[in-house]
């Protein structure tokens, strides 16, 4: 986690089954995604103005699809912030760990499908900006 950078982000093109009934995008082992998914985990009934995140993981990989709706996640690797604004369903934004995120700016209705490499570890979290930064900088 020490050595990412917020350009280790990459925004994937999942693709879509099209169809005049309604689309699919499906997400399959290896293929789209640079790791395998332990746990899919979604965010909804964000109220307006509302603001999510505000840690980093030490291992955890992260794949961040806007499922309905739109929101921005601003990663910053204590170095540099880039803000992505997700709004399609066929889009992911790749996050390996090491990464500082906010989530905003979340649409009314809007859901936020995460698909992780892990399950859940509260252990993996750095919730304290400062102790992130001090990781970062290899202290
Ligand atoms: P957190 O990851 O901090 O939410 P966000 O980044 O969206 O603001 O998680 C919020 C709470 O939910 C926290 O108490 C941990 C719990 N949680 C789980 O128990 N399992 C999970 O898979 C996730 C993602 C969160």
């Amino acid at each position: 986690m020490v050595n990412t950078t917020v350009f280790d982000c990459t925004i994937l093109d999942i693709g879509k089954i099209k169809n005049d009934a309604g689309n699919i995008t499906v997400v399959e082992k290896k293929v789209q995604i640079p790791f395998d998914v332990a746990r899919i985990y979604y965010l909804y009934d964000v109220p307006g103005g509302e603001s999510r995140g505000g840690h980093a993981h030490k291992e955890l990989q992260q794949l961040i699809i806007a499922a309905s709706g739109s929101f921005d996640i601003i990663v910053d690797d204590g170095n540099v912030k880039r803000t992505f604004h997700l709004s399609r369903p066929n889009i992911g934004l790749y996050m390996p760990s090491g990464l500082w995120r906010e989530l905003d700016n979340f649409s009314s209705g809007s859901i936020c499908m995460v698909l992780a490499s892990l399950v859940y570890s509260e252990n993996d979290y750095l919730r304290e900006y400062n102790d992130f930064i001090k990781l970062k900088n290899g202290k």
